[in-house]
């Protein structure tokens, strides 16, 4: 049976690969794409949804405008990693209000009527973004929100160092109190997060090998996610010198259809909100000193291989593993 699944995303270069791969799997059952103020501001990224579901032919999937600023923090994107368009600079045509499905209902509304319109624990939510639109509808419907069948976040991070402060991944940090929230109403539930934070995340690197590889493959795929990763590629070589891009949200989603690609541990996380230092650290209580039931399980191994074969087999529609993906990952 196919999964049924919204994401909740901020394209963003990453998100947008992330979608690319969705909608490419035959196992989702892809429900609507809520967007969420984050890497880009909500309109832009609305905009980015609809060139990506242009792209893949699939401009029937509803798109729905989430919040538009954190809910406490001032809102600052993410556009210096992104790209002034929020999909590298890449500038493709805005698709034209008559073709694209943007929603007029507003994403929490879409949740709601969404959750309680399906038996209970048979919707998930793969977010890729700031969690203010779900930490929103937790505020206006925690019935619905408990309906939700699994969260799998990518967001976070345990062992692995943060990506915009020394201990804080983007996601949480944009929007602690929203991070908070959705880890707090989790536990109150007795729910658990899947974390696919950056212990596993980065290493998920979209090598220039990798891409030639995917070129040759499908030139027309291929040079599509060229035009958007190009930008991403040069600022991983500016800010960390990396040759190649880290994808993260793509692992969310392949993590989703298949569980064997990353494993954890569960534990107990909250979100650190206050002050700067710290804020949106995940605060993972691996040593069980709190004695508090997990809310969340932690990945920390990943299987990139198997996750660069899913990504290429399902993306590309190869009927078998290409030949040189084992070599290319090895690199
Ligand atoms: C996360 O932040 C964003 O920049 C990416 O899209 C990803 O969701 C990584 O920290
Ligand atoms: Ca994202």
């Amino acid at each position: 049976m196919r999964k049924k699944v919204i994401i909740d995303c901020d394209p963003g270069i990453d998100d947008s690969l992330a979608l690319m791969l969705a909608l490419s799997m035959d196992e989702l059952d892809l429900l609507g794409i809520v967007v969420t103020a984050g890497n880009s501001p909500v309109e832009m990224g609305m905009g980015n949804a609809g060139k990506v579901l242009r792209f893949m032919n699939r401009l029937d999937i509803p798109v729905f405008r989430g919040a538009e600023r954190p809910l406490k923090r001032p809102f600052v994107n993410a556009l210096d990693t992104h790209g002034p368009d929020g999909l590298g600079g890449s500038f493709l045509p805005e698709v034209p209000e008559s073709e694209f499905v943007r929603q007029e209902k507003d994403a929490v509304t879409f949740y709601r009527e969404i959750l309680c319109g399906q038996r209970p624990d048979t919707v998930s939510v793969i977010s890729l973004g700031p969690m203010t639109t779900l930490a929103r509808l937790i505020e206006q419907d925690p019935e619905a929100f408990g309906k939700i069948r699994e969260i799998v976040s990518m967001g976070g991070c345990f062992r692995s160092h943060g990506n915009c402060t020394p201990v804080s991944e983007y996601n949480y940090w944009c929007d602690p109190d929203a991070a908070a929230a959705v880890y707090r109403e989790t536990d109150r539930i007795g729910k658990m997060i899947h974390m696919v934070g950056l212990d596993v995340t980065r290493r998920i690197v979209l090598t220039p090998d990798l891409l030639t590889y995917m070129k040759r493959l499908d030139p027309e795929i291929g040079g599509f996610v060229e035009k958007i990763t190009d930008f991403y590629m040069e600022f991983h070589w500016e800010w960390e010198h990396l040759i190649g891009c880290v994808i993260n949200d793509p692992l969310a989603v392949a993590y989703f259809v298949d569980r064997a690609l990353c494993s954890g541990f569960e534990s107990y996380v909250q979100i650190e909100t206050e002050g700067d230092l710290a804020r949106g650290q995940s605060v993972v209580d691996s040593m069980d000193f709190y004695r508090h039931a997990p809310n969340a399980i932690v990945l920390t191994e990943v299987d990139t291989e198997g996750f660069f074969r899913m990504f290429l087999t399902k993306l590309l529609r190869l009927r078998e593993t290409p030949d040189l993906l084992a070599d290319l990952c090895r690199r």
